[in-house]
């Protein structure tokens, strides 16, 4: 068919453009780099340009960015499992939570450690940190386990543990402090050490023979705070925090965003604070902490 010069034809927007407006969106919003992933999740989404191009104007349009936070939840990666990377574990356990005793012991009073896994997604992050440093404390005979799995610190000593992420069905997952186990697969427990079991309880049986339901024992969870937070917000939601765990988030982000969010999380920790980044992690701050290289992972220290 050939066009007259008088015939006016739609033009169909086109999708590379269109792709990388969005993608300046999410990075705006989530601190997320462009990537090919990405990229094949946006296209397998928006089945064609006009989809795509409807959704960026609503978008722009609203204030609210309800319809980009469905869309980050989608694009969102919450593969975790209780301890993950044990290398800052260990430290955790040998070096830092020790160190964090002492120090509060100096400092008298009331001695509260607070810890933060931000992005934590589905929670297994956060409840590994407050079984660990419950765990640690009575070690240093700090607190009493009457039975397994119930630790009870004196009135004197305090522990908060706060986990955050940007998806609304992570945190909520999180709260519910519910994780299924099964013989072989990817669970929550993949790398799971048994003696930390008894933080647990089965809950009721479970829908499949080759898995566990176990909830989390309120021991644990009367330590734990769960709360929706962007880290692109980059203010923090605490100035007084002893550790930040930040692992595998940073990898999906663009230097300057990495950049931006390790600032807030600098302005998150008290003074000689630690942050623990993943071991894919680089830190692109430098000039901020103190590294304090250990074996197999490193603890930015804030001076
Ligand atoms: C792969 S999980 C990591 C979980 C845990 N930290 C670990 O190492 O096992 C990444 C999490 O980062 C969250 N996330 C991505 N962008 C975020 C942002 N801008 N603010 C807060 N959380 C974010 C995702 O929702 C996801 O739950």
């Amino acid at each position: 068919m050939t066009l007259r010069s008088n015939q006016v034809v739609a033009s169909r927007p086109q999708a590379g453009p269109l792709v990388e407006r969005l993608m300046l969106l999410l990075k705006q919003f989530a601190g997320f780099r462009a990537s090919p992933q990405i990229q094949r999740k946006l296209e397998r989404i928006f089945q064609n340009s006009a989809d795509l191009n409807d959704f960026i104007l609503a978008v722009e349009r609203d204030a609210t960015k309800t319809e980009l936070i469905a869309l980050v939840e989608d694009l969102t990666n919450h593969e975790t499992y209780f301890f993950r990377e044990r290398a800052h574990l260990d430290a955790m356990e040998q070096i830092v939570i020790p160190a964090l005793i002492q120090k509060k012991k100096q400092q008298g009073g009331t001695k509260k450690i607070t810890l933060w896994s931000a992005a934590c997604a589905t929670g297994e992050e956060a409840y590994t940190l407050a079984m660990l440093t419950l765990n640690t404390l009575l070690k240093h005979g700090i607190g009493i386990e009457a039975t397994p799995g119930n630790i009870t610190l004196p009135p004197d000593w305090k522990l908060e543990v706060l986990g955050t992420d940007i998806s609304r069905q992570a945190v909520r997952i999180a709260k519910d402090a519910l994780y299924s186990s099964r013989s072989e697969g990817l669970s929550s427990f993949r790398q799971f050490p048994q003696e930390y079991l008894r933080f647990f309880d089965e809950a009721g049986p479970s829908p499949a023979r080759d898995r566990k339901i176990y909830r989390i024992k309120p021991s644990i969870t009367r330590y734990t705070r769960f709360d929706l937070f962007n880290l692109m917000s980059l203010v923090p939601p605490q100035r007084d925090i002893d550790v930040v765990f930040c692992r595998n988030v940073l990898i999906y982000m663009d230097i300057e965003s990495q950049k931006s969010i390790i600032r807030s999380l600098h302005q998150s920790l008290q003074s000689g604070g630690s942050l623990m980044l993943s071991l894919v992690d680089s830190m692109v701050a430098p000039d901020l902490f103190r590294e304090n290289r250990q074996n197999r992972c490193v603890i930015y220290e804030k001076p």
